[in-house]
């Protein structure tokens, strides 16, 4: 820590203004992916790998942000009440989305900026949420340049909201999981978090057991064709509500639903709405009594506008949906399992969620599926990939007393044999459940 701090010293642009130092933590998810933008309960925690920030405030309007690693150019910009975004894929644009949804989310908010030195050991592109942890850190640092506290709970459940407001400005068609568990998040714990209205409840991480973080050295970066990859999956799940939505309104005299975590008693057969066949634009379109282009306008587009391609097979509405249904039960059960200490159970859960987004959700690839078995044959009772998936991190759920041995094994295994790494110390480590961002005395 003191070294780390030294470096940001030297990096923190020269004289002036009151100095402060902020720790933002990046996440995993214990269980529920990629339904937290369906509203449906997930279960991350808070993780012990984090941003650290030295803040300086300025007199002016002006935001500028260094970082210690190289390939982060320089940021810097004027706040304003419309942030133009930097080109696509550039960092920067995360530390303009926090300060954009705080400017949405507060519109009358003060202007004064900040200088900003960033040092981070959230592993990059690999699934732990190291932009969303600097979306909340831009957030946090604005509203604290110009006067706003976030301390209760109630506060941070409003700025979570807002972060994540915030990110969709970079692109990306994500949930609200990532920056609630940013925020929320409690030592040893994890966080069982519900949306509209968004809230969390924390259960206590089991004793005895260690989760264990495997890096697949996948990257699942946030370029455009990767940002398509996962904006597709969030498009899907739109459709795939938009039919379940049209059929309890037509069908069935019920009120329309605008997310499938809003299903509560659905009525016999609702889900066969959604067939089980590849549907192209015009079956959807059929199906909810509108036109092609209408559909494509309305749903099937990026945030510029332009229209997603299409997937050659189609829309694979019914196996998403499937996951969907599944992933959110299982959220359920674990949660129990977690107050009822039924740990095995949990493992299980785990390793059926994983089952489930590589073969319903098709968010795995080839390397995050080997690594699961050999974390599995490593001793781990449960083990699947987490966060957005394409790449990135594994998490396994370890016996505390198998730890060593499990690392020895999974280092020799994938990283030494199959990735021809001598060392996996940055790629290989335990996590513990941490608290939520905060400011730390210097
Ligand atoms: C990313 C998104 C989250 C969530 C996960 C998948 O981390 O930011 O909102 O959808 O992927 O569970």
């Amino acid at each position: 820590m003191r070294k780390r701090l030294e470096k940001l010293e030297k990096l923190l642009a020269s004289s002036g203004g009151e100095v402060y130092l902020y720790r933002v933590p990046g996440r995993v998810n214990l269980i529920g992916e990629h339904i937290d933008y369906n509203h449906c309960p997930v279960l991350p925690l808070a993780i012990d790998r984090e941003i650290l920030a030295l803040v300086r405030l300025r007199e002016d309007n002006r935001i500028t942000a260094v970082d210690t690693k190289e390939g982060f150019p320089r940021v810097e910009f004027a706040i304003s009440s419309q942030i133009e975004p930097f080109e696509g894929g550039h960092w920067g644009n995360y530390i303009k989305a926090g300060v954009q949804g705080v400017i949405d989310e507060w519109p009358k908010i003060g202007c004064r900026g900040f200088d900003l030195a960033i040092d981070s050991n959230i592993p990059f592109s690999a699934g732990l949420s190291s932009s969303s942890a600097l979306v909340v850190l831009a957030a946090l640092v604005f509203l604290g340049a110009n006067g706003v506290k976030v301390t209760s709970k109630e506060e941070r459940l409003v700025l979570a909201e807002a972060c994540a407001r915030g990110e969709r400005y970079t692109g990306t068609q994500g949930g609200g999981m990532d920056q609630a568990a940013i925020l929320l998040g409690e030592e040893d714990h994890a966080l069982l978090i519900n949306f509209n209205p968004l809230r969390s409840e924390s259960l206590p991480l089991p004793k005895d057991y260690t989760l264990v973080v495997a890096n697949s050295l996948v990257e699942a970066p946030k370029t455009r064709s990767a940002m398509d990859a996962y904006n597709r999956r969030s498009i899907e799940s739109r459709l795939a509500t938009e039919l379940l939505s049209h059929a309890l309104k037509m069908e069935y005299g019920r009120g329309a639903i605008e997310f499938i975590g809003e299903v509560q008693d659905p009525p016999a057969n609702l889900f066969e709405v959604v067939k089980n066949s590849p549907y192209s634009v015009s079956e959807i379109a059929k199906q909810l009594q509108l036109a092609e282009d209408e559909v494509v306008k309305r749903w099937i587009v990026r945030k510029d506008g332009s229209p997603l391609p299409v997937p050659p097979e189609g829309f694979l509405l019914a196996m998403r949906l499937q996951h969907i249904l599944e992933e959110w039960e299982r959220v359920k059960r674990s949660a129990q399992a977690l107050r009822k200490g039924a740990i095995e159970e949990l493992g299980e859960l785990i390793n059926a969620s994983h089952a489930s987004c590589r073969d319903l959700f098709e968010i795995s690839c080839p390397e995050l599926d080997t690594l699961v078995e050999i974390n599995r044959r490593a001793g781990a009772i449960g083990s699947r990939l987490t966060g957005a998936g394409f790449g990135g991190c594994t998490l396994s759920l370890v016996p505390t007393s198998l730890v060593p041995s499990f690392l020895k094994e999974v280092g020799e295994h994938y990283y030494r044999s199959i990735m021809g790494r001598s060392s996996w110390e940055e790629a290989l480590f335990p996590v513990r459940g941490v608290r939520g961002a905060s400011v730390l005395e210097i």
